[in-house]
């Protein structure tokens, strides 16, 4: 069985679109594939309660616990390690990580991030969106790599930018579109890696 260690900080939206596909999907039949664990550095992310509800291992590791990103990272590599991922997908994970730990999961992390790639990398994606007069926002799945929301794209989606929009109101028509892409995009990294 392959497994899938999902890393969050927050609602977890992302992290609960992917463990429902997974069941409804029958990932574990038709891809040999499971989710493993879900892995905060929140204790108080929403996320965690639904994991459980799910049956899913959790673990918490607060990075306020850490001297430096070095140690956190690599605390958080042990932590991910315990369940031997096959890929590691980041949720809404809020850390920026170390080129350390992008590259001891070369080729096996994916992230989600709100916007369509290359544009707007970073924080407050939605409002740059609208402050530049893009008709256009969406979402990007992609592999991970040491510079910041750059790696290969795996699925994109677009969603229209309406008049008079306001950042949370585009949040929220992305984040609809994140919770199609994103599963879709785990099961074909598996059903083209082992399928
Ligand atoms: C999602 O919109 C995701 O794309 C974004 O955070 C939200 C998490 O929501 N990620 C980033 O901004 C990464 N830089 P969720 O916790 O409900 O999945």
């Amino acid at each position: 069985m392959k497994n899938i260690v999902i890393l969050i900080s927050g609602s977890g939206s992302n992290m609960a679109a992917i463990v429902r596909a997974a069941e409804q999907g029958r990932w574990g039949e038709r891809l040999h594939a499971h989710v493993a664990a879900v892995v905060s550095n929140r204790a108080d992310a929403q996320g965690l309660a639904f994991a459980k509800d799910h049956g899913i291992p959790t673990a918490v590791l607060d990075h306020k616990a850490f001297a430096s990103r070095e140690d956190f990272d690599a605390a958080l590599m042990a932590q991910i390690d315990r369940f031997s991922p096959d890929l590691v997908v980041l949720a809404g994970f809020m850390r920026i990580l170390t080129p350390a730990f992008v590259a001891h999961y070369a080729g096996r992390l994916l992230n989600i991030h709100p916007s369509l790639l290359p544009a707007f990398a970073g924080l407050n994606t939605h409002q740059r969106a609208i402050d530049a007069g893009c008709r256009f926002a969406g979402a990007t799945v992609h592999q991970v790599t040491a510079e910041l929301d750059h790696g290969q794209i795996l699925a994109q989606a677009v969603v229209p930018v309406l008049p008079n929009d306001t950042a949370q109101a585009l949040a929220a028509r992305v984040l609809t579109q994140e919770h199609l892409i994103y599963p879709r995009a785990v099961a074909d990294f598996f059903s083209r890696r082992f399928g």
